[in-house]
């Protein structure tokens, strides 16, 4: 298999993304950036770690998007990325104008790609390089689901003083306040959540990871996560480029599904080759629904202050 990922922005998720599928082995690997040997550098230094690796795998960093030609997945991380006291959605006028750009070039090169949306706002972002690039809605796909839903994990696993690894979670809908986290069906090895942890504490953990990202930003005060972003963007590739038909919480556009027209949220999706192979219409109660349907409208409004 001789695939091909571009990666555009060189900062904090876009690096660390290049540097985890240089790992993985599986793609030569393009990192694109506007600022001149910011990606160069990256890239060279990244390059530099795969004697150990031994992979025989590449990565290349440019300022020139027909280096990224013929890539098979492009994820977009380029924009800017919020500090303390700011929203995901006070973003979108700055993400919007370079969202739309990386888009438009992107889509020239690689007409045929399935594009991974990371910028804030996230679903806006990826209503809009849906939009730009007049592809099919299976090929853009928005990542947030994954992080929300790994962030509520280690927190349960924390608290129960298990493994990770036995936590099953997920959580759907916009990456911001409006998140919706389904308790109901988290297990614990099997056992549900409910019989190990009380419903206040329950609440706790899911209002810490609503929070989650501003946490980090607060702590960090320079920027926002970007560790477990680029682990969760990279899981969206594995499954897109190693076919495996995975079932994940993604950002996608919605028709109908769950009662959601013309906005984006997260769902859980069958992802596989072509991207999103399948959106899942889950059994939600009647206040999942409401909530799922507000955070779509929530979205909205967002796309709303777009005006493209
Ligand atoms: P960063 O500031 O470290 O990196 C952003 C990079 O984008 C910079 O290197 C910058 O030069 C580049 N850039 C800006 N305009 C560009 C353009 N027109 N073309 C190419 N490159 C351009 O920011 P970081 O931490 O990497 O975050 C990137 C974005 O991802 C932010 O919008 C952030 O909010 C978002 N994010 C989303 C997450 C999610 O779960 N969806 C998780 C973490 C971050
Ligand atoms: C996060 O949740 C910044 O959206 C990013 O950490």
């Amino acid at each position: 298999m001789n695939s091909k990922v571009s990666v555009i922005g060189a900062g904090n998720v876009g690096a660390t993304c290049a540097q985890r599928l240089v790992e993985k082995g599986y793609a030569d690997v393009v990192l694109l950036d506007i600022v001149e040997g910011l990606p160069q550098g990256k890239a060279l230094d990244i390059l530099q770690s795969t004697p150990l690796l031994g992979t025989g795998k590449s990565i290349f960093g440019s300022n020139n998007y027909e280096d990224t030609a013929g890539s098979d997945v492009v994820v977009i991380t380029s924009g800017v990325a919020r500090k303390p006291g700011m929203s995901r959605d006070d973003l979108v006028l700055q993400n919007m104008a370079i969202v739309k750009g990386v888009t438009e070039k992107i889509v020239r090169q690689s007409p045929e790609c399935v594009i991974i949306l990371v910028t804030n706002p996230l679903d806006a972002m990826t209503y809009l390089a849906l939009k730009v690039s007049k592809f099919e809605r299976n090929r853009v796909i928005g990542q947030s689901g994954i992080l929300d839903t790994i962030r509520f994990q280690t927190f349960i696993a924390k608290e129960l003083n298990v493994s990770v690894k036995d936590v099953s979670a997920l959580i759907l809908g916009g990456h911001g306040d409006t998140m919706v986290a389904l308790p109901r069906l988290c297990t614990v090895g099997g056992v549900p959540l409910s019989d190990l942890l009380q419903e206040q504490k329950i609440e706790k953990i899911i209002q810490r990871t609503v929070k989650g990202g501003g946490e980090i930003v607060e702590l960090l005060k320079t920027g926002s996560a970007f560790y477990a972003p680029a682990a969760a963007t990279v899981e969206m590739v594995d499954a897109i480029l190693l076919g495996r038909n995975r079932v994940l919480p993604c950002a996608v556009y919605l028709q109908g599904e769950y009662g959601i027209n013309d906005s984006v949220v997260g769902v859980p999706v069958i992802l596989g080759e072509k991207g999103v192979e399948k959106i899942i219409e889950m059994n939600l109660t009647t206040e999942e629904t409401a909530a799922l349907r507000k955070s779509a409208a929530a979205v909205k409004e967002v796309i709303e202050i777009m005006k493209f």
